[in-house]
């Protein structure tokens, strides 16, 4: 069903902070839309601007063809689902729970087998973000349904990017990035710690930070060639090699013990290098630490 001039319905299990600011989007962009939620006060604000809340889970569900969950895990979806077999059939529910893909996948088919169609998407955004043109959102499955409902879901974030037939690969996608993130995010914390054993403040440190994350960091994990690289299993370096990295974080540990800091997440990282250098790669690139990390039986 493409868009016509009369939106369609819409409903959305979950208001949570994300599932309100999700609601929204849809009443704003003039769909009918049915929402429901356990503490049913959260659908307040959402009725006042026109949205129906429904009484049951079940009458959310038939209230429209396109379904959008959001709730805080995939067991919970489960559980208020799966006593609503025959009300998915004809449905096509929009997941954008965060889960791991392997629950994506076992959704997909768990929705299939009972005559229902499904999305698994990723939100990359908090609330404040849904709408806007240039919020990001990942979708897998059935490449001619997210199709037809994408003129919908760009309601909730104009980058309505799909991915794949695979229903696990959004997460797959999110969770990469979220990975990312707390790797950078936990290493800015250890060289605040370092720095405030010399009374160095974040804000005195910060024009260095950035710089070293703009001049240094971001460029290489952004490189196309290295990409390529990496992909290739390619770890031919003439910039920084294993050795060098090795004891890179050597000085990072023995000066986080000189100043009685923490060294756990530096230890694991550390014992790769060592073990890559022992197995003779001292001269490849730290990339090649990825071999551990996809088989980790060898460390
Ligand atoms: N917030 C973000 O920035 C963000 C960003 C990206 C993705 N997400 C994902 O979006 C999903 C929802 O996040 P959120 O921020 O909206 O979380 P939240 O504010 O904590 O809301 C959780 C939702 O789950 C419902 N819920 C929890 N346990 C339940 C149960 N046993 N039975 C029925 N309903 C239950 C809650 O209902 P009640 O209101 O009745 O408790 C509420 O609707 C999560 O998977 C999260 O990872 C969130």
């Amino acid at each position: 069903m493409k868009s016509t001039s009369i939106p369609a319905s819409v409903s959305v299990i979950g208001l949570g902070n994300m599932g309100v600011a999700l609601a929204d989007a849809f009443v704003k962009g003039g769909h009918p839309t049915t929402v429901w939620n356990r503490s049913a006060d959260r659908a307040k604000g959402l009725v006042e601007k026109g949205a129906v809340l429904a009484g049951s889970v079940a009458e959310a569900i038939t209230a429209s063809s396109l379904v959008v969950v959001c709730l805080s895990t995939y067991k919970v979806m489960q559980e208020l689902l799966e006593p609503l077999q025959s009300e998915l059939s004809g449905r096509v529910i929009v997941n954008l729970t965060t889960g791991t893909p392997e629950d994506a996948r076992k959704t997909a088919k768990w929705v299939s087998v009972h005559g229902g169609q499904y999305l698994d998407g990723a939100i990359m955004a908090v609330p404040q973000m849904i709408g806007l043109p240039e919020t990001l959102i990942f979708y897998g499955g059935s490449k001619a349904l997210f199709e037809t409902y994408e003129p919908t879901l760009k309601l909730l974030g104009g980058n309505a990017a799909y991915l794949s037939e695979d229903h696990g690969v959004p997460l797959i996608y999110d969770l990469s990035l979220l990975t990312m993130m707390y790797g950078a995010w936990y290493g800015s914390l250890h060289a605040h710690a370092l720095l405030s054993t010399a009374n160095i403040t974040a804000t005195e440190f910060l024009p260095y930070a950035t710089n070293w994350m703009n001049q240094l960091v971001a460029p290489l994990l952004s490189d196309p060639v290295a990409a390529r690289a990496r992909d290739e299993g390619n770890f031919k370096t003439d910039v920084s090699n294993m050795n060098t990295n090795k004891l890179g974080l050597e000085h990072i540990i023995n000066a986080s013990k000189e100043q009685g800091i923490s060294v756990d997440w530096l230890l694991p990282v550390h014992e790769l290098a060592v073990k890559k250098v022992a197995e003779g790669y001292g001269a490849d690139s730290f990339e090649r630490v990825i071999e551990a990390i996809r088989k980790p039986q060898v460390i």
